[in-house]
């Protein structure tokens, strides 16, 4: 394979602004100077996993101004390829902004997308994400792209696309014998099928609740109730399609569940059910943005290497733990010596 990486997904300028505490409805309330850092869901999963030592690029779209240059450098820093990275508005516009969250209109050139970012005392953040030119990556693009879909032994999605174009995306990535990882993030209902080629499902507590609430019918069974123990929560999961699930669970690590899992051959420790609980590094969080991107873009990474699944959570969940010790997504993202000099300092 040319690429172990394709990530087909959002990039957005981050404007990052520190506070106490985040205002209530009709307050204002003063913070700190505001930072600008590279982010997006998909540009932070691709800089993480190249950093690492990646072969890899982004299917993404920004535009033509100073944030989109921004993004098509941090990608270049962190040592991905810059072929995938699309700058202005599409050749021909396909669909346009399917997704409701607003964006240009058909033929006009949108802005970069941008996600306005608060930091709070405690380290925790949220976020407002304007799509923009994220909202313009459309399944012409993805067709057209089709030399990246073959290249790639793992193609990595998220939410922040029209959810049409990752429908082709993972389609595409399935036609062309690629494994798909996909993080359901920001939530949105996914077509049957598309659940169905996640190997791995990657998501958050908050998330797998999200899920699992919706496809509760009025008749469903206790055991999948989304307040029950994050143990039980990846079996649920599992019995919703995908073909393995894994629950990120911050501080916390992971739970891994599929097919194989814990079984000798994929070396983690069975409870069992098929269900492996993965434990992360004590460390001091200072700024949460994008752990989880380079969670997920470190995994699929590995897998795209030929590790086994639970093998390759252990990796990620390293490297989640080391970007949440530092400013930013992407400035925050270690490469495969600090992961291997933490790592032995833990040992010591
Ligand atoms: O997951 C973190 C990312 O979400 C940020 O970089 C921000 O751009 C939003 O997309
Ligand atoms: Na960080």
């Amino acid at each position: 394979h040319g690429y172990d990486l394709l990530v087909v997904g959002s990039a957005n300028a981050d404007l990052v602004i520190g506070l106490e505490r985040r205002p209530g409805p009709g307050e204002t309330v003063l913070g700190s100077d505001m930072v600008i850092h590279p982010g997006g869901k998909g540009a932070n999963q691709a800089a993480a996993a190249a950093r690492l030592g990646a072969r890899t690029t982004l299917l993404a779209r920004v535009g033509a101004d100073a944030y989109g240059r921004m993004l098509a450098e941090a990608q270049r820093a962190a040592g991905a390829d810059p072929a995938g990275l699309l700058m202005g508005a599409a050749d021909a516009p396909g669909t346009v902004d399917s997704s409701g969250t607003g964006g240009a209109a058909e033929g006009e050139d949108a802005p970069t997308g941008v996600a306005l970012i608060t930091v709070d005392a405690a380290g925790d953040n949220s976020i407002v994400v304007s799509p923009g030119a994220n909202a313009r990556l459309t399944p012409d693009d993805v067709a057209a792209a089709r030399d990246l879909f073959e290249a790639a032994a793992v193609v990595s999605l998220q939410l922040e696309i029209p959810l049409e174009t990752v429908a082709a995306a993972a389609r595409s990535a399935a036609e062309h014998g690629a494994r798909v990882v996909l993080n359901p993030s920001p939530p949105a209902r996914l077509p049957q099928d598309v659940l169905a080629l996640c190997d791995p499902l990657v998501l958050n507590e908050h998330e797998a609740r999200l899920l699992l609430a919706d496809s509760q019918s009025p008749d469903s069974e206790p055991g999948q109730s989304p307040e029950s123990d994050p143990g039980e929560w990846a079996g649920a999961l599992l019995a919703l399609g995908p073909r393995s699930v894994v629950v990120t669970l911050g501080a916390e690590g992971a739970l891994v569940a599929g097919p194989g899992v814990g079984t000798a051959a994929d070396s983690g420790t069975a409870d069992g059910s098929g269900t492996v609980r993965v434990p992360s590094p004590r460390v001091r969080a200072v700024d949460t943005t994008g752990a989880g991107d380079a969670f997920t873009g470190a995994l699929g990474w590995r897998l795209g290497r030929g590790d086994g699944l639970v093998e390759a959570v252990r990796y990620a969940v390293r490297v989640g733990a080391l970007a949440v010790t530092r400013p930013g997504a992407q400035e925050s993202y270690p490469s495969a010596a600090d992961v291997e000099a933490a790592d032995q300092e833990s040992a010591a």
